[in-house]
């Protein structure tokens, strides 16, 4: 068991029950002081505790949906269940923090607070609250977990909440060196290094760039389009964040995070698509009327990286929910128990005498 699930384990033994309560929270407004206490959630992603159990954790009826909601969150992106936004149909702004801001343990993930920035989509003006992460992913891209995911929380005054969830992978430094050796080929040094900042606008760079041979421009072309959306290196933003994971072992602790350039991120994800649909939270009280905005872009982080967060996180993706509109799966369940136990009651039928 890892010592991440133990600590949650121990929190859930040891709280009281009124703060148990205040604990199921969204963990959507960050603390309203710095230095208050964070409070730690005491749902979890194995055992009674776990997503199977996370309806009868409040003692009432406070996660019902968890159960019974028939557009929950996460899914597997596959063709059918999500529209396509462009990045023209989104405004999305998100400040830069200079002076850093605070990184802390909830006990179930952990989540960098936002110093503010906005999304606008489908008529609605959100307000960016907070980032978190997830390992490995909850939504599946199209069939295929990924090792992180990313959720970049936004809320409404009113209390609607927008997602953008990004994909985290592995940076091998494979594709990355393969692309740097393409960029090499056809860019004058000054382009080369504002492509080596600006992984994933290659494509407009490569525009640019001188066409001594129009064949050989035409081929490299093809080919760093195609590599723009499939490669990069790791995210500036990613490796500045979780440098210091390990001062956040704890749950319950916090840490003033280096400066952050959330340009980077925004820049990234306006390079690409959104695969939108209506869903829920993905932790207690698993809420709906979520918008959901996934990325097609992914940002990656070094192995070494994802191994020290891996050894903080432990693991908290709750499992891929029924297609949108369709039985919960945890209703669907309980029937076939229920099917599969008065089958088993029913006396088999008698060997025939001979
Ligand atoms: C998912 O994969 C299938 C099979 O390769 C492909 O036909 C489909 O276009 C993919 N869909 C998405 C949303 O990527």
């Amino acid at each position: 068991m890892s010592t991440f699930i133990a600590r949650i384990l121990m929190i859930a033994a040891s709280v009281t029950h009124a703060s148990a309560s205040c604990a199921y929270g969204t963990h959507l407004s960050p603390r309203a002081e710095e230095g208050a206490p964070i409070e730690v959630n005491t749902f979890g992603y194995t055992g009674v505790i776990g997503p199977l159990n996370w309806a009868a954790l409040d003692g009432g009826s406070a996660n019902v949906l968890c159960a019974t909601g028939k557009n929950q969150s996460p899914i597997d992106m596959v063709d059918g269940v999500f529209k396509t936004l462009t990045a023209a149909d989104v405004k999305l702004q998100i400040n830069d923090m200079p002076e850093g801001t605070e990184f802390e343990n909830l006990g179930t993930t952990v989540e960098v607070v936002s110093k503010g920035g906005s999304l606008e989509v489908g008529g609605k003006t959100y307000e960016f609250k907070q980032f978190h992460f997830h390992l490995p992913s909850e939504h599946l891209d199209n069939g295929t977990s990924i090792a992180m995911e990313m959720h970049m929380v936004f809320q409404t005054p009113e209390e609607d909440i927008a997602v953008v969830g990004v994909f985290v992978d592995l940076d091998t430094g494979v594709a990355a060196a393969a692309d740097a050796a393409t960029a090499q080929v056809i860019t004058p040094p000054a382009a080369k290094r504002d492509l080596g900042r600006h992984p994933h606008s290659r494509r407009g760079e490569a525009a640019s760039a001188p066409r001594a041979d129009s064949h050989l421009s035409a081929i490299v072309q093809l080919l760093t389009s195609s590599l723009a959306t499939t490669t990069g290196t790791s995210s500036a933003l990613l490796e500045t964040v979780f440098s210091q994971v390990a001062e956040v072992a704890s749950p319950g602790s916090v840490v003033k995070t280096q400066p952050l350039v959330m340009s980077e991120v925004v820049n990234t994800l306006l390079a690409g698509s959104f695969q939108s649909y209506s869903g829920s939270l993905t932790t207690p009280p698993c809420s709906e009327g979520v918008t959901w905005l996934v990325s097609t872009q992914k940002l990656k982080i070094q192995t070494a990286t994802f191994e020290k967060v891996r050894s903080v996180i432990g693991f908290n993706a709750r499992y891929p929910q029924n297609t949108p509109g369709f039985n919960n799966l945890l209703s669907v369940g309980a029937q076939s128990a229920v099917a599969a136990k008065a089958a088993a009651a029913v006396p088999a039928v008698p060997a025939a005498k001979i």
